[in-house]
């Protein structure tokens, strides 16, 4: 498989790394390629653009389980109990 990754990061805050990578995938995604937008930011602002209230609701609730987030994918390790756990797309 043939995928190519595209990682924003800058150290500068609120300088619209969050909005492009938005506007990016749903660009990619018209022009016919197929998209996921992973994000590594504890904020979750991307994901809170994608999703709706009652679903972020749903992926983050009250408690420390959250199996279906990146965070809780890397659980496993941080914690020292196994690997990686297969991501959950949404
Ligand atoms: N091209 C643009 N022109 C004007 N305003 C913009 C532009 N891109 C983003 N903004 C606005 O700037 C603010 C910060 O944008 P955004 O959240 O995307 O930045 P960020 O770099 O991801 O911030 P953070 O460092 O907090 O993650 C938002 O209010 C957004 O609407
Ligand atoms: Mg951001």
């Amino acid at each position: 498989m043939n995928t190519t990754i595209v990682a924003f990061f800058n150290n500068k805050g609120g300088v619209g790394k969050t909005s492009l990578v938005y506007h990016l995938a749903w660009m990619y995604k018209d022009l016919g390629l197929r998209v996921v937008a992973a994000d590594l930011d504890p904020q979750a602002n991307l994901t809170a653009a994608f999703l709706d209230e009652d679903r972020l609701e749903q992926l983050w609730p009250d408690g420390n389980h959250h199996p279906d987030t990146v965070f809780g994918c890397v659980q496993p390790l941080i914690r020292a109990i196994g690997d990686i756990a297969d991501p959950h797309p949404t």
